[in-house]
């Protein structure tokens, strides 16, 4: 009765909020008002649970369409059809673009758009309604095994690089679906595990880009973790969903479960889930009516246990949706794999690729190299169809060994394996050799290394950056360790191209290695893009988006937090210490810092102007000039720091950033707005956003450790 009574009291509080701040125009909403009195109790449940791995269903009696969903982030996943076998005789193969992560390192929010662009037209062509992406977990640990699809430990780059991947996806009349709402920060235990944090945390770390990805970016859809969040469900949990998403963001779409994520009927119709999608009864079409929210549901509301508004309510919501999806009528055909959304791969993955350091060693000089050892299982290997649910059926694939062959046609290219992708396989002595033979007889080594999606069987078979999998530690797989130092030591002009989904720990060789790259999974054009960037064709413009840290016993969440959760539970000590948070504030040397990333020209900045406007509006303005000989691209970051704080806060914190393009001696004078946001923290005792009063340095630099320029004011 009492959950009867809460259900209700939420309904007219939405229904109230929804009259003031509605997503669609009122004649959709008298539409959709009109349909629900039109349909019976069976048809409105139809349309709350799966009917097919990524449908749920529509009311063909009242002209109401399924509701037709695919993955992932980075590309509409192949076709599976009704189940889970691939389908036969389909054009299910487009464009693969680069991964989530490599998308944050390019800083550039109109990239995000147009990605967004690309993957909603896809969308459309293929008849989905809604994309499952963009995915934005923070990146607390590095060993989270889907790293490599959400975008930074930072929420502020998160923000404001989801709200061009949302608009961009939902111009094209499709609907985004950002994931997973939250804290699904470890894949192992991700269906079990209930995360503790603090208020603050919440507020200040794990919630922001979900907060810009509705306010901001206006999302239609939300996928709800797997985990818990204090003790029950993130997919029907009272405060994040009722309390958060829908009373304080307004939200007024759809929250979806992730697959097989329900696990209780009234919770799921107490606490928020619209739509419950899945497929762990099986594929069989007869079992998805015993869904949590299926055929129990019509029992519930027939004896009058729950009232039939509440199940209007999300039905209202999915309609909301399918309105907004193209489901009803459709403006274009969208595209597929076309010439235009290929050169949108390329331009992301030619952004995304950070030079993490070059000793004079890059870029490559066409003219004079003869030859080039190219060594590592990674360099001819594909990697759209791995790691889990984002795989992608790619029109084509250019590896790293492809790339480089395209643009040096005259070189004579030596390969060798150099190690075995294999779970704990170790390079062998003679695959060393032959590595060592064939780095020796080149005017330049590259090896290719780093981490792996793993697949061959199944997603998770020898997987490091995969769904369901955590990467056992931080060290390099396959033995790479020993084969780098020999092929340093064989060939001083050597190159480690990295691929993955993050950090990994190069303590072993970093010191003695004269030019190393971050590739992350570049995408169909990954392979031309880092041959671009090897011969200086394209000047690397990507900064880190995430840390990367000498070791693993450096990092916050392995040092005070629980990674992964210990007998269920994972508890988030280091609270708001993520990332640069964490090495700034108690000095702890990264190998490569927040915001890293070189360039083969130089920039200098001066003249950082700072004044404050009403209700501290702060503007800063600063001058960048192109110092070197070729054309580039920096991104300008701005990070606040508060002088003689009372609380407890982080040594500085990244507010706002611009990226520019310029060409050699060429200058520009960046603006860049704070709003109060910038100033303010989350104060537990007021359960409050809050300011203090006092001394702020804005600082500008190139890295969260390089601050070049620095201006205090008081507010
Ligand atoms: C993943 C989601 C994905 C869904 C559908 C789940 O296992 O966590 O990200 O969208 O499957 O494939």
């Amino acid at each position: 009765m009492q959950r009867v009574f809460k259900v209700t009291a939420m309904l007219l509080i939405s229904m109230v909020s929804y009259k003031v701040q509605s997503q669609t125009g009122s004649g959709t909403e008298d539409k959709i008002n009109s349909l629900i009195k039109k349909m019976t109790i069976e048809e409105k449940v139809g349309m709350i649970h799966a009917n097919s791995s990524f449908t749920s269903a529509g009311v063909p009696r009242l002209g109401i369409p399924e509701l037709v969903t695919s993955d992932g982030p980075h590309g509409v996943r192949l076709e599976h059809g009704r189940g889970w076998s691939d389908a036969k005789n389909v054009n299910d193969s487009g464009t693969y673009l680069p991964v989530g992560v490599a998308l944050a390192s390019t800083w550039n929010p109109s990239l995000g758009f147009a990605f967004g662009e690309v993957l909603g037209s896809e969308a459309k062509y293929r008849g989905k309604n809604v994309i499952l992406g963009p995915g934005i977990n923070i990146m607390r640990s590095p060993l989270n095994g889907r790293n490599f699809e959400y975008q930074s430990e930072d929420p502020f780059l998160v923000s404001k690089m989801v709200v061009g991947y949302i608009k961009g996806v939902q111009s094209q009349g499709v609907s985004a679906c950002v994931k997973h709402f939250i804290a699904n920060n470890e894949e192992v235990d991700r269906g079990t595990v209930d995360v503790e944090m603090s208020e603050r945390t919440l507020r200040e770390i794990y919630l922001p880009g979900f907060k810009a990805a509705v306010m901001d970016a206006g999302v239609h859809t939300i996928m709800g973790a797997y985990n818990k969040f204090r003790g029950q469900f993130c997919t029907h949990n009272e405060y994040l969903v009722n309390k958060i998403m829908k009373g304080e963001w307004g939200f007024k779409g759809v929250l979806m479960s992730d697959w097989g994520a329900v696990h209780n009927t009234m919770d799921a119709l107490n606490y928020g889930t619209d739509l419950e999608m899945g497929s762990d009864i099986g594929t069989h079409p007869m079992k998805f009516p015993k869904f949590y929210l299926g055929d129990t549901v019509v029992a519930l509301v027939k004896s009058g246990k729950v009232p039939e508004s509440i199940i209007d309510e999300k039905v209202r919501r999915i309609l909301r949706v399918l309105y907004k999806s193209s489901a009803f009528s459709k403006t274009s055909p969208g595209e597929y794999g076309s010439e235009a959304h290929i050169a949108t791969a390329k331009k992301v993955a030619e952004e995304s690729i950070v030079l993490l350091k070059n000793e004079n060693i890059l870029p490559l000089n066409l003219n004079t190299i003869k030859s080039i050892a190219v060594i590592g299982a990674n360099a001819d290997r594909k990697n759209s169809m791995g790691g889990g649910s984002s795989q992608v059926k790619a029109l084509y694939e250019i590896t790293p060994l492809a790339g480089l062959k395209n643009m040096a046609k005259d070189v004579v290219f030596n390969c060798a394996d150099g190690y075995k992708i294999e779970r704990n396989a170790i390079a062998t002595p003679e695959m060393i050799a032959e590595a060592v033979d064939a780095a020796k007889k080149s005017d330049v080594a590259i090896v290719i290394g780093g981490w792996t999606h793993g697949y061959s069987k199944s997603w998770s078979d020898n997987a490091f950056d995969a769904e369901g999998v955590d990467k056992p530690n931080m060290k390099m797989p396959f033995g790479q360790d020993e084969l780098i130092k020999a092929v340093v030591a064989a060939n001083p002009n050597t190159i480690v191209v990295l691929l993955g989904g993050g950090p990994i720990d190069m303590t072993q060789w970093v010191g003695n290695t004269k030019g190393i790259i971050e590739a992350w999974y570049g995408g169909m054009e990954g392979g031309n893009a880092l041959a671009e960037v090897i011969f200086g064709k394209v000047n690397p413009s990507g900064k880190l988006p995430v840390t990367f840290p000498k070791v693993l016993e450096d990092v916050p969440a392995h040092k005070f937090g629980d990674f992964p959760g210990k007998n269920g539970v994972a508890v988030y000590r280091e609270g708001i210490f993520v990332g640069y948070r964490y090495y700034d504030t108690y000095n702890v040397e990264p190998q490569f810092a927040f915001g890293h990333g070189l360039s083969y020209t130089s920039f200098a900045y001066k003249d950082l102007k700072v004044t404050k406007g009403d209700n501290n509006v702060v503007t800063a303005t600063f001058t960048i000039t192109n110092t070197g000989k070729v054309s580039g691209g920096e991104v300008a970051q701005l990070y606040v720091h508060k002088e003689k704080s009372a609380i407890e806060r982080a040594e500085k914190e990244l507010k706002g950033f611009q990226k520019v393009f310029l060409q050699p001696n060429e200058s520009k004078t960046v603006t860049i707005t704070l709003d109060k946001t910038a100033f303010q923290y989350y104060n537990e005792t007021k359960m409050a956003w809050d300011m203090e009063a006092g001394r702020y340095s804005i600082q500008v630099g190139t890295s969260s450790r390089k601050i070049l320029l620095n201006e205090v004011l008081n507010l």
